[in-house]
């Protein structure tokens, strides 16, 4: 099935200011990890865009800002993106947000809330592309945030690479020769998106001699945080909020 457009009379109306769409980096999870900038404009936007993955999901980063929030003192906006990327459905999907979030930048500001960095692998990205081919003059402002992976490292206390060591991040779509040669060709690679191919990730761990200074990080920063220390023959489950950082012992 296709969907309609977005009706959008506001990118025909050259006239029609547009408030300013801040992209707030919120942390990896722990309320503490939140910059000082981000909190400011966190407060102050009239209206809050919530990622969310599905319609009950109070959404990851939103359990992040929720602390800081005075309830009902801002628009909360929440935008259902369901995982499967690269899938044409979640294309309109992001399409169709497009409207309401324009809507809500006709009546001033608006923050788009994203967990970690808003420039590392978030939704943040597709959605700007296509509020940037709507309203071309659009002001747009990035402001960034502890990525999960920094703080997954400063959890496990281990440095992510160091001296002229070179790091690869990855996520989860990559073929298992992608993956086998980015191993043997970085001291460091932090792997994303891992739930779903655990399965196929440890038993190359393993192959490659890899899987004992291998180290999961579930949830990083929230209270349920888990960290994992060697994945010889770790079979999860995990949350899809896990990653993986693997590095050469040699490396260490
Ligand atoms: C769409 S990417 C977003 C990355 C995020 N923008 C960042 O800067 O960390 C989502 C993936 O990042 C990792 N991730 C994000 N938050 C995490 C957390 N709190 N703990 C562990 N991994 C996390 C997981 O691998 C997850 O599948």
């Amino acid at each position: 099935m296709t969907n309609p457009s977005p009706t959008l009379p506001l990118s025909h109306s050259p006239t029609l200011r547009l408030g300013t769409l801040y992209a707030l980096g919120l942390g990896p999870g722990d309320p503490e990890l939140i910059t000082l900038k981000a909190l400011r404009i966190l407060r102050r936007a009239p209206t809050l865009l919530v990622p969310v993955r599905r319609a009950t999901d109070p959404g990851y980063a939103w359990r992040i800002a929720e602390p800081h929030l005075e309830p009902g003192a801002q628009r909360v906006l929440r935008l259902p993106f369901p995982q499967g990327m690269g899938d044409p459905e979640l294309d309109e999907q992001w399409e169709r947000h497009c409207a309401p979030i324009l809507e809500a930048l006709a009546a001033g500001d608006a923050a788009f809330l994203t967990e970690g960095d808003p420039l590392l692998y978030s939704t943040f990205i597709q959605v700007a592309a296509r509020l940037r081919g709507l309203a071309p003059g659009l002001a747009i402002e990035v402001v960034p945030g502890v990525s999960s992976i920094t703080a997954a490292a400063a959890v496990a206390g281990q440095p992510l690479v160091a001296r002229g060591g070179r790091l690869a991040v990855l996520p989860a779509v990559y073929s298992p020769d992608d993956l086998r040669r980015t191993l043997r060709d970085f001291e460091t690679v932090v792997l994303l998106k891992v739930n779903r191919v655990l399965d196929r990730i440890v038993p190359l761990l393993e192959e490659l001699g890899l899987a004992d200074s291998a180290l999961l990080v579930e949830r990083v920063g929230r209270p349920e945080q888990r960290l994992v220390r060697g994945l010889r023959a770790f079979a999860g489950p995990v949350d899809y909020f896990s990653l993986i950082i693997v590095s050469r012992p040699e490396a260490k």
